[in-house]
């Protein structure tokens, strides 16, 4: 941390974190480079695609988009978290055994924009998957692996939740 900048504060799966950054850096750019939680992606940088999808007390947000300042004393929660004890949260399983991820780029967005649908929606029709994920884009999957993937986990993702919802 360099010490010219005030400290700001937050938790990032369920780990109080401090970075001294300028506050207006973007939330992405210090999850990748200040934490080396490289796992949540950039594509368009202008909120667009959901590639840098996290939570944020328990909201979906656009990463490119958030000031650090602006999640000072927040809860967040990125695809780095959906995973415990080595084993993988049902969503990346599925994502796995159904083809729903294929270049990556797009993968961790829609794993948070899956856990945030499923979190809210433990078993949601397949117009409200297309919903819950309408603000992800991907370019190689065309988007039914991706569905198929999230029904496949809703049926075992029942009491597997992230460290937002543990908070409440
Ligand atoms: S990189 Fe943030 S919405 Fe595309
Ligand atoms: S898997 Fe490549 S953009 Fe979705």
């Amino acid at each position: 941390m360099s010490a010219d900048w005030p400290a700001i504060r937050f938790i990032v799966n369920g780990e109080s974190r401090a970075v001294r950054v300028p506050a207006m850096k973007r939330l992405l750019d210090v999850l990748r480079e200040d934490l080396r939680l490289t796992g949540t992606k950039e594509g368009c940088g202008e909120g667009e695609c959901g590639s840098c999808s996290v939570r944020m007390n328990g909201e979906l947000v656009n990463s490119c988009l958030v000031p650090v300042l602006q999640a000072e004393g927040a809860e967040i929660e990125t695809v780095e978290g959906l995973s415990s004890n080595g084993a993988l949260h049902p969503l990346q399983q599925a994502f796995l055994e159904c083809g729903g991820a294929q270049c990556g780029i797009c993968t961790p967005g829609m794993l948070m924009a899956a856990t945030h649908l499923l979190a809210r929606n433990p078993h949601p029709s397949l117009a409200e998957i297309r919903e819950g994920l309408a603000g992800n884009l991907c370019r190689c999957t065309g988007f039914i692996r991706i569905f198929e993937s999230v029904i496949a986990a809703a049926g075992s993702t029942r009491g597997h939740r992230g460290p937002a919802d543990h908070a409440r």
